[in-house]
């Protein structure tokens, strides 16, 4: 058991099982052992500069660069005096190569249509749409939302926005007015691109109403250019929207890419801040190009002849970097799935796999514990042999999740990368290189190279093996976030003011005694029971290895003896009956896994628990409820309101 002490977070979850990369899988990939792995970790630690250097030779300059970091904390630059552009280096250099026919994206709508683009007809679409932009009077500089579905045109907008340097803000679609209203206001976008409307769960979702509303009063708004998806019968303002199709009628293919400076603004992606306004994280270009190619190259271990799918939507991160920029930047063939996962029934994403031969599948720990949740027997209906690496992203992987992956959809023989990272990195900071590092359900192993995270105490000082603490980040690296748009002072305040000089992440986490990295979940949600302080995932991962669980949400409430009481909030497996005895069984289910400290005061059976749209769990919201209290903070990034009404409404 870990050492004891009041200020750190302790860690008391051991996993012992241990999965190494198979030989085979070794001898084909770019990075074969851990010794080779450990030794190119060391000098790109050593000598950033030259890693990051002789990696982006592999790019396509317009201009070298002068400088490879100029580092005044917390601010960087990037190959100072380079010159480059992000959509070159997505489309036309692949034009140059075999490449050129090869299937850029495939796409399947929610419906059922499919669509392929190659990389020639990607580009095509890419110069006219760019052409469009101008066209409209949206030039370099200028921020633009875009606020689509997962459809081609979203990638196509973004990269006609990056030809030409205006600076993309992806709104998700499944965001309100408001949230669009927000955005527009805090970035001051000249224009929208978005759709008649997008297709969720068979019903379709009004997107261009939601900007009308969104523009009812006075707005920086001058032009919003509107795709047709669904042919939904929708409002078009004079003067101000214009139809995708019809601006396409007056413009050619003819668009070359804008040599743009290295730190020139490539996106601004606004990400929850705990409290208060969304953040507007801003990304500049060649760093962050260059991060999301080397680690999709490494991490994936991608080949020309794969067929990669990364679930996310376009309007997250994960959308950006590993749907759309990763995959077109290393010339790999992408595919996009519109819908939800169990549209028209839950073996959805399996049936995607069987259909198009998927070699590597990326999606989240949510999306997974719902698989289990549904049953094997969707899964057993599909032929996935095509599968040959699978990641994990968003959240903490617990362990029994992990290995229902790695054996039911891998099928024993796929390796997992669990990748941490965040909106602010830019790219995959913490993840097993597949060929490479042998991993441990639940453990997003060890950094990616030129990656230098710690963990440090109260005081700034590294702890010692299995000591929970904060997670920092000792170096700059390529794709971190430059600023918060407009806010310099909340980005030093957020990120750079508790360890000066050192990237604070805001996730607690302990490496064991070979330097693995454990992330035991954000800061804010730790709890401090008697005197520990004990992080959410462990006490989620114990109640998720029981047989008869499927997801877990642990959160304190004040209690007068110990300080915080623990509340577990708790959703069953199919078929199983919510007992009093079942309750029982899963406190001392607890107590037997991580120790007596962590037992949950209280269970609370639930039907569902409530998430972010992007599949966390709101404990925020779970705290005030465990606390009695109604919810009052804000919900508006609530996937599901229903699920509210019900936990409140639910037993005890
Ligand atoms: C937060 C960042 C990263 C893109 C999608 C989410 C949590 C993310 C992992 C992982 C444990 C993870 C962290 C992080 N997280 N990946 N593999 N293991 N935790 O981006 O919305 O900016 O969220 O997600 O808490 O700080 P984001």
């Amino acid at each position: 058991m870990a050492k004891i002490d009041n200020r750190n977070i302790e860690s008391h979850l051991k996993e012992k099982r241990v999965f190494k990369p198979s030989r085979e899988f070794a001898r084909a990939a770019r990075i074969k052992t851990l010794a080779q792995y450990q030794k190119m970790w060391r000098e790109s630690i050593r000598s950033p500069e030259k890693f990051w250097a002789r990696e982006a030779k592999e790019l396509m300059w317009r201009a070298p660069w002068k400088k490879v970091l100029e580092w005044k904390p917390p601010f960087a630059k990037w190959f100072i005096g380079g010159k480059i552009n992000l959509s070159e280096n997505c489309l036309d250099r692949h034009l140059l190569t075999h490449r050129r026919n090869k299937a850029a994206i495939i796409w399947e709508g929610e419906p059922g249509e499919k669509r392929t683009l190659t990389y020639q007809q990607l580009h095509h679409e890419v110069c006219r749409f760019a052409n469009v932009l101008k066209r409209n009077k949206i030039g370099k500089g200028d921020r633009v939302i875009i606020y689509l579905p997962t459809i081609p045109e979203a990638a196509i907008a973004m990269l006609a926005c990056a030809r030409i340097g205006a600076v993309h803000s992806v709104v998700f679609g499944g965001f309100s007015s408001d949230a669009i209203r927000d955005r527009i206001q805090d970035s001051g976008a000249v224009a929208v691109i978005t759709a008649d409307g997008s297709y969720r769960r068979g019903g379709i979702v009004p997107l261009k109403k939601n900007v009308d509303d969104a523009l009812r009063e006075r707005s920086t708004i001058k032009r919003v250019i509107v795709f047709r998806r669904t042919a939904a019968d929708i409002h078009m303002e004079e003067g101000r929207d214009v139809w995708w199709h019809r601006e396409l009628e007056y413009v050619n293919a003819n668009c070359p890419p804008v040599a743009l400076d290295s730190e020139h603004p490539l996106y601004i992606l606004y990400t929850s801040g705990s409290t208060g306004k969304p953040k507007g994280i801003l990304h500049t270009t060649a760093g962050y190009l260059l991060g999301i190619y080397a680690t999709t190259k490494y991490v994936f271990d991608i080949r020309d002849e794969d067929i990669y799918w990364c679930t996310a939507d376009v309007g997250w991160v994960t959308g950006h970097s590993y749907v759309v920029y990763g995959p077109l930047a290393c010339g790999a063939t992408t595919l996009m799935y519109e819908g939800a996962p169990n549209w028209p029934e839950p073996d959805r994403f399996w049936r995607i796999i069987e259909d198009h031969r998927v070699n590597i599948l990326y999606t989240a720990p949510t999306a997974i514990r719902a698989f289990i949740r549904w049953g094997d027997e969707w899964v057993k209906k599909h032929d996935l042999s095509s599968l040959r690496l699978l990641g994990s992203v968003g959240e903490p992987i617990n362990p029994e999740a992990w290995m229902w992956y790695q054996r039911t959809i891998g099928g024993g023989r796929c390796p997992v990368v669990d990748t941490w990272w965040q909106t602010e990195t830019g790219c995959i900071m913490i993840t097993p290189l597949p060929g490479a590092v042998p991993t441990k359900p639940g453990s997003a192993t060890l950094p990616f190279f030129g990656v230098d995270p710690a963990i440090v105490d109260l005081s700034g000082k590294e702890v010692g093996p299995n000591v929970g603490g904060k997670l920092i980040i000792r170096k700059p690296w390529p794709s971190m976030l430059r600023t918060i748009y407009g806010d310099k002072e909340r980005y030093k305040k957020q990120y750079w003011s508790e360890y000066p000089g050192n990237y604070l992440t805001g996730d607690g986490a302990r490496r064991d005694e070979e330097g693995y990295f454990w992330i035991v979940g954000r800061i804010d949600d730790v709890l401090n029971v008697a005197g520990h302080r004990l992080g959410t995932s462990e006490i989620e991962s114990a109640l998720v290895s029981h047989a008869r669980v499927a997801e877990a949400a642990v959160v304190g409430r004040p209690d007068e003896l110990k300080g915080q009481g623990v509340v577990a909030f708790v959703t069953l497996k199919a078929n199983v009956d919510p007992t009093a005895a079942l309750k029982a069984e899963l406190r001392e289910h607890v107590g037997k896994h991580i120790g007596a400290i962590a037992k949950p005061d209280e269970v609370r059976f639930a039907e569902a628990l409530p998430k972010t749209r992007s599949g966390k769990i709101m404990r925020r919201l779970l705290k005030e409820l465990a606390t009695g209290k109604t919810v009052t903070g804000d919900t508006t990034t609530l996937e599901d309101f229903s699920v509210l009404a019900k936990l409140s409404g639910a037993e005890e």
